[in-house]
């Protein structure tokens, strides 16, 4: 799995690369924040992650609302792309790096943990077995009680065989999660990515106890 995404972005084979922020994750942060209760004020003192960053668009938004954040990819030609997109971008937020890591397995910057991270494509590019509970206790790992993991959960259709993209489902990421996080918004996006059908994705924000 890793060698294939890898080669992915060498070969420039990244289908998912929307090149921009997820419009349901704009929605989600400057419409419907008040929906899910938390000040993201709250969540300056610590830092954002964003795993599996690709060309870093979301992890650029996060820093944009005054967070610092850290992106990180397995590919380096990935980490690459973001750097040099950024840079191509006026008025980029300068709070925010970007790194070439393991999210597995990556050590933590200053032992500290995270305040929020956001996971879009990165649970449905793992096959289930054995990387979901991995995915679940990672992030438990990383992220501070009262931080908060917000998915965008992607792609919600049934069991269909195979991947990636591999099917996901709420439950799914229930399952790996309910152990440490308690679920506290779970919501449609009403903004759809324009190939995207209706039902399709998800908003869940998970909060570390
Ligand atoms: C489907 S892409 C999604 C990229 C990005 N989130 C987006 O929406 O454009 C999944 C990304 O996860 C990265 N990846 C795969 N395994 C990883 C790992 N163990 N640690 C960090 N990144 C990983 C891949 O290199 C790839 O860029």
């Amino acid at each position: 799995m890793d060698a294939a995404r890898i080669k992915a972005w060498q070969v420039k084979a990244t289908p998912w690369d929307a090149g921009d922020v997820q419009p349901a994750f704009r929605e989600l942060l400057d419409e419907r924040w008040d929906e899910v209760g938390v000040s993201l004020d709250a969540l300056k003192d610590g830092k954002a992650l964003v795993a599996g960053c690709g060309r870093g668009c979301d992890a650029a938004f996060i820093a944009a609302h005054g967070i610092d954040t850290l992106g990180i990819d397995l590919s380096p030609t990935a980490i690459d792309v973001a750097k040099k997109h950024l840079a191509s971008q006026p008025g980029a937020p300068s709070n925010i790096a970007f790194q070439q890591a393991d999210f597995f397995a990556f050590p933590l910057p200053n032992d500290e943990r995270f305040s929020l991270a956001f996971d879009y494509t990165f649970f449905c590019a793992l096959p289930p077995e054995p990387f979901r509970k991995q995915w679940g206790a990672r992030y438990a790992e990383v992220i501070r009680p009262g931080g908060l993991l917000i998915c965008l959960a992607y792609p919600l259709d049934g069991n269909r065989e195979g991947g990636p993209p591999y099917s996901v489902s709420e439950e799914a990421y229930d399952a790996v999660l309910s152990d440490h996080f308690e679920k506290i918004y779970s919501k449609h996006p009403s903004q759809m990515a324009e190939d995207r059908p209706v039902g399709r994705d998800k908003m869940l924000v998970y909060r570390r106890q």
